[in-house]
């Protein structure tokens, strides 16, 4: 019974990780499509070989442009695959624009669709990936949540309870199964690190890094935190080009922080269990710091991840320079290593989705 598993940009490579393995050990067959929405080999190839995922067995080479154009464009590529191959079932993960476009394709093919991470809501209609994760949610057929929160923003859309299914967090199994590996590397000591004597810093979000107003705000607080702990800062593409077009790296008030490529997973893995603290506006990262116990200061003014919130190590403290340093400060000088793990986040959701995807094709 051959399934298609679709994946495009980085966020998504650790959620397919344990679900080749899993669906094939109940003798579902995953063709695996990556759609190329993201093709740097350090956004990419990088993690399907740390990860061990197999090559995937197409890749479309979308790469950049508009969303409206990247969207149309992976929708069309998936069309003639979908039609060659005829999958039983479309498997998507998490909201990229990869995400809603194969779910469309699929939707309008009328072949069943699966989203792993559904649910998530932040309830901010200018985040690109909240649309995403609405219009892919309304268009599946299982829905697999990873927090409780899931069931009721579902609900509230008027998604049949049977369809929902509370399976745990795949991109923990991921991180679960590589920890001990991450820890062996020591990425810390490359950068001349000491465990617990550097915080680690990530920023994407088009809110912040588009905004140069916004992005000043957060690295005059970075700045701030560099006098007192090194501050590492492995760059994603879109934050480097905007901080080079605003000139933001020369100013004497702003810089601070040691700027990195963006790392791979182990090394990214390893650097964030040891930070004395997170800073991030990832959504992906206030999960794995909630796994890890590490404090995370979530750099958004709304998260669709409540659970790392209530339960985990999560503070949303925004983009003003003020807030973000009243947060650090409120951090303990100790900082807990506490966190509570959220239901399910044990390793075995990949199984789950896989047992529950099993039953309901050859039913
Ligand atoms: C995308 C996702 C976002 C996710 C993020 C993780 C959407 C709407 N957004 O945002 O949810 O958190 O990935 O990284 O799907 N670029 C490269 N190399 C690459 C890929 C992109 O240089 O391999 C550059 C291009 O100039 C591109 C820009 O980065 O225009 C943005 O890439 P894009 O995939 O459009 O969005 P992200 O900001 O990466």
């Amino acid at each position: 019974m051959s399934i298609s598993l679709i994946a495009g940009a980085r966020p998504n490579f650790m959620k397919i990780a344990p679900l080749v393995p899993a669906f094939r050990a109940v003798g579902l067959t995953p063709r695996l499509i990556h759609t190329g929405q993201h093709y740097d080999r350090r956004m990419s190839d990088t993690f399907f070989e740390e990860l061990e995922i197999p090559e995937p067995d197409v890749n479309l080479g979308v790469g950049s442009g508009s969303h409206v154009w990247q969207i149309s464009e992976v929708m069309r590529r998936l069309e003639s695959d979908f039609i060659e191959h005829r999958p039983a079932a479309v498997v998507v993960v998490g909201d990229v624009n990869s995400t809603l476009a194969a779910a469309i394709a699929a939707n309008k093919l009328r072949i069943p669709v699966a989203h792993v991470e559904a649910g998530l809501r932040s309830f901010d209609r200018a985040m690109p990936e909240e649309n995403n994760r609405i219009m892919t949610d309304a268009i599946s057929d299982w829905l697999f949540i990873s927090e409780p929160s899931g069931r009721e923003n579902l609900a509230r859309e008027g998604v049949a309870e049977s369809r929902i299914h509370l399976v745990g967090n795949v991109m923990i199994d991921t991180l679960l199964r590589h920890l001990e590996r991450a820890r062996g590397q020591r990425a810390w000591l490359q950068f001349g690190l000491e465990p617990r004597q550097y915080v680690v810093l990530t920023l994407h979000r088009p809110s912040n890094v588009d905004d140069p107003r916004r992005l000043e705000s957060i690295l005059r607080a970075v700045h701030e935190v560099s006098r007192q702990w090194p501050v590492i800062f492995p760059l994603h593409p879109r934050t480097k080009s905007q901080i080079e077009q605003h000139g933001l790296a020369q100013r004497s008030d702003l810089n601070g922080y040691q700027q990195i490529e963006p790392q791979g997973y182990h090394a990214m893995l390893g650097l964030m269990e040891a930070a004395r603290f997170v800073l991030t506006d990832s959504g992906g990262i206030q999960e794995e710091t909630t796994a890890l116990g590490v404090p995370c200061l979530t750099l958004r003014e709304n998260t669709e991840r409540p659970v790392t919130v209530t339960h985990g190590s999560n503070q949303l403290v925004g983009w003003r320079t003020d807030d973000i340093l009243a947060a650090v400060r409120r951090l303990p000088e100790d900082a807990p290593r506490s966190s509570s793990i959220p239901e399910m986040w044990d390793g075995r959701s990949a199984e789950r989705i896989a047992e529950i995807l099993a039953r309901g094709i050859i039913e």
